[in-house]
């Protein structure tokens, strides 16, 4: 890790009075691709909204050395946390061209001016919205719409990156090339990376790091490669205590 990008300590968060995140800690390092991994039902999702603030909670959030525990969605949104939401969130109303330009809005006051260079560089990102500049959002294929959120929330600029399940949906050779370029993105625009992922496999590809959660706790977290040779991940996902040395806590 190149220096600490986000630090997080002890969050929690809650739906109504049913508590669903129980003190999670997480750093993620400057220019670093972080998978967040785990069973359905773990936390992922509501902790990428924690991390956006489009759910309350509670605990420390330290981003880029300032504290942003009580900032609001939009403030936050607008000093580089992106957020490409579960289902992606583009306008299938506006082309690809506008729905880009909208991402823009977002951008930190201070890079304004420099949008349109940007709006050039989500296009040699991905080749194929150029192509499509001028199409309707709602009539791209479902990895094409996938892209347009990625490209749409690049367009503010962000530090840090939340992506929501990005392979849902698509198929195994248009999941790959999404994550062959969401593996390019962050040194092209200096950017982390946090993936939330059902597909192990392919985000410990190009992932530096990992961190398991179950039932709302970090279960294993450690670089991508112990996790993905050992069956660290396995365990997590099944539940399964470790049953080396002798059985010592399995059966729970
Ligand atoms: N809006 C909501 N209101 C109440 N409970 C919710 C809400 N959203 C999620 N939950 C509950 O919170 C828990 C964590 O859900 P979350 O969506 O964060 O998990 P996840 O790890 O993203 O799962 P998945 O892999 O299925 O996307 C689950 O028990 C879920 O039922
Ligand atoms: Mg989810």
């Amino acid at each position: 890790m190149t220096g600490t990008l986000l630090r997080i300590e002890g969050l929690t968060a809650r739906y109504g009075t049913v508590q669903v995140l129980h003190g999670v800690d997480l750093e993620i390092g400057s220019d670093e691709i972080v998978a967040l991994l785990g069973p359905n039902g773990a936390g992922k999702t509501t902790l990428l909204r924690a991390l956006s603030r489009v759910v309350s909670s509670r605990g420390r959030m330290v981003f880029d050395g300032t504290d942003i525990s009580s900032w609001s969605g939009a403030r936050t949104a607008t000093s580089g946390v992106g957020h490409v939401p579960e289902g992606r969130g583009t306008f299938v109303d506006l082309t690809v061209d506008e729905n880009l330009r909208l991402g823009a809005l977002a951008r930190p006051r201070e890079l304004k001016s420099t949008a349109g260079a940007d709006l050039d560089m989500v296009y040699e990102t991905f080749p194929v919205l150029q192509d499509m500049r001028r199409r309707t959002a709602g009539l791209l294929s479902g990895g094409q719409q996938q892209m347009l959120a990625v490209g749409r929330a690049l367009m503010a600029r962000p530090r840090l990156l939340l992506i929501d399940e990005p392979s849902l949906g698509l198929a195994p050779i248009v999941t790959r090339q999404l994550f062959d370029v969401l593996a390019q993105i962050r040194r092209r625009w200096s950017v982390s990376l946090l993936i939330a992922e059902q597909n192990a496999r392919l985000s410990l590809e190009i992932a530096d790091r990992a961190v398991v959660l179950a039932k709302g706790q970090v279960a294993v977290s450690g670089s991508a490669e112990e996790l993905g040779y050992g069956d660290a991940v396995r365990r997590a996902y099944l539940g399964v205590a470790n049953d080396e040395e002798g059985g010592k806590g399995a059966g729970r």
